[in-house]
C-alpha cells in the first residue's frame, strides 16, 4: 500500500510514522507536511533514512502542489492528520484555522476524487475530534450519535471538515472512515498544550497557568494509543463510519497538573522549585472553555477490539521522562522564534493580571 499521511511532522503524525514506517516496510508512507510552527523533521530522525519512507513540503489547500504529489506516488490510503491544532491559536486568530482546517481538507479531498476513478482499494482516513460535539455537563458521554455544537473556532473548523468529509462519500462515493478522538498527550507535543506546557514550565520554576479553576475535564490517551486505533480503523473499520477514540480515563486539569507536579518531585528532588505544585496560578479562563470532554468508545471496542494501552498514571510518567531525556528537542523550541512570540504575546505575565479567586 502507498499511505499519504498529512501533517507527518507534528505531534500525533509524526508518532504515527514512526510507529508504523519500521513495522510495514512493505508500506510505502509519504509524509505531506507545510512545515508550519508546530512541525518539528526532528521527530522523523529515527525513520527519516528508511526506504519506505518520503518527505514533500506543502499545503493541502494548494491544489496543484498536491495534485503533482498524488501523480508522484499514486496513494492508495490517505491518513489525514494536517491541521492547525492548537484551541487558543483559534481564538486570537482564527484565520489559519478557515484555511488548512476548512480549505484545506476540501482541496484534499477534490484531488482524490479526481485520482481515484477505480475506488477499489482506496481509502480518505479523517483524523478529528471530540471537541466538534461541543460540551457536556457533569455526567453523560459522546458517542458517535452525539449532535454536532463546536465551541471554538478550531472545533467548528474541525467539525466542517469533519462534514466536508461524510458529503464526498455520501455524494461521490468517495471510501472515507473518520475518527473522533479525546485529548492526546505522550513525547514529541509541542510545549503549548496543557501537559507539555505544564512540564517544561515546572523544571523552568515559571508558573503553571490554570486556566479558571482546574475544574474542566479532559478525556486523556495516550498518543500511541490512538496511533493504534487509527490503523485498526484503516484496516477493518467499514467505510463511511465514524468511530470514538478516548482514553476512558477524565481527571480534571487541576488533578493532571498536580500528578504532574508530583511525578517531577519524585525525579527531580533536588530542583529548587520543589515542591512543584506551588507553582500553580490559577488564570483568567479561555473564552467558550468547554466544560467536559468524555468518549463512549463502545464501538471501537465491540466491532475491532481495541482499548487503550496506557493508564493515565504510566502515561504521564514516561512522558515526563521523555521530556527529561530529551533537552535538545526541548531547547531547540525554545529557540523557535514563533514560538518565544506566541508565548510572550499570549502565555506572558498578561495571563496573571486578573487572577482568580482562590489563587494559592
Ligand atoms: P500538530 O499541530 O502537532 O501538527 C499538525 C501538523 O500539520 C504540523 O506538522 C503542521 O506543519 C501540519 N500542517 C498544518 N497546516 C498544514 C497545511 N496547510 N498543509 C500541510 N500540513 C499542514 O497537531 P496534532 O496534535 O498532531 O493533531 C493532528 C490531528 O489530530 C489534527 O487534525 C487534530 O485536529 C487531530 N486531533 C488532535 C488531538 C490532540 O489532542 N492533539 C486530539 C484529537 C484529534
Ligand atoms: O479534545 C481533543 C483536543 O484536545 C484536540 O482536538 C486539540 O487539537 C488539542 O489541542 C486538545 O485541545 P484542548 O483545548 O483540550 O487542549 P489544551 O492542551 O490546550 O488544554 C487542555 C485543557 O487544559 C483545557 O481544558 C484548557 C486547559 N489549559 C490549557 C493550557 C494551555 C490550562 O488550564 N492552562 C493552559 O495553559
Amino acid at each position: 500500500m502507498r499511505i499519504l499521511v498529512t501533517g507527518g511532522a507534528g505531534f500525533i503524525g509524526s508518532n504515527f510514522l514512526r510507529l508504523f514506517v519500521p513495522k510495514y516496510p512493505e508500506h510505502i508512507f509519504i509524509n505531506l507536511d507545510k512545515l508550519t510552527y508546530a512541525a518539528n523533521l526532528d521527530n522523523l530522525i529515527d525513520i527519516e533514512k528508511a526506504k519506505n519512507y518520503y518527505f514533500e513540503q506543502a499545503d493541502i489547500a494548494d491544489y496543484p502542489r498536491v495534485q503533482e504529489i498524488f501523480k508522484k506516488y499514486s496513494p492508495d490510503i490517505v491518513v489525514h492528520f494536517a491541521a492547525e491544532s492548537h484551541v487558543d491559536r483559534s481564538i486570537v486568530g482564527p484565520a489559519d484555522f478557515i484555511h488548512t482546517n476548512i480549505i484545506g481538507t476540501f482541496h484534499l479531498l477534490e484531488v482524490c476524487r479526481e485520482h481515484w476513478k477505480d475506488k477499489e482499494g482506496k481509502l480518505f482516513h479523517h483524523v478529528s475530534t471530540d471537541e466538534v460535539y461541543g460540551t457536556l455537563g457533569k455526567t453523560g458521554y459522546f458517542t458517535e450519535e452525539s449532535r454536532y455544537d463546536p465551541s471554538s473556532p478550531y472545533s467548528a473548523s474541525k467539525a466542517s471538515s469533519d462534514h466536508l468529509v461524510r458529503a464526498y462519500y455520501r455524494t461521490y462515493g468517495l471510501p472515507v472512515k473518520i475518527t473522533n478522538c479525546s485529548n492526546n498527550y505522550g513525547p514529541y507535543q509541542f510545549p503549548e498544550k496543557l501537559i507539555p506546557l505544564m512540564i517544561l514550565n515546572a523544571l523552568e520554576g515559571k508558573p503553571l497557568p490554570v486556566y479558571g479553576q482546574g475544574e474542566n475535564v479532559r478525556d486523556w490517551l495516550y498518543v500511541e494509543d490512538h496511533c493504534r486505533a487509527i490503523w485498526l480503523v484503516i484496516q477493518k473499520g467499514r467505510v463511511g463510519e465514524t468511530y470514538n477514540i478516548g482514553g476512558d480515563n477524565q481527571p480534571t486539569n487541576l488533578t493532571v497538573v498536580q500528578t504532574i507536579c508530583d511525578i517531577l518531585d519524585e525525579f527531580v528532588p533536588d530542583s529548587p522549585h520543589t515542591p512543584h505544585r506551588s507553582l500553580i496560578r490559577y488564570v483568567t479562563d479561555r473564552p467558550g472553555h468547554d466544560r467536559r470532554y468524555a468518549m463512549d468508545i463502545t464501538k471501537i471496542r465491540q466491532e475491532l477490539g481495541w482499548q487503550p494501552r496506557h493508564s493515565m498514571s504510566e502515561g504521564l510518567v514516561k512522558t515526563v521522562r521523555w521530556y527529561l531525556d530529551n533537552p535538545e528537542w526541548v531547547e531547540a523550541i525554545r529557540k523557535q522564534q514563533d514560538f518565544q512570540k506566541w508565548v510572550s504575546q499570549n502565555y506572558g505575565e498578561r495571563r496573571y493580571e486578573t487572577p482568580q479567586e482562590g489563587n494559592r
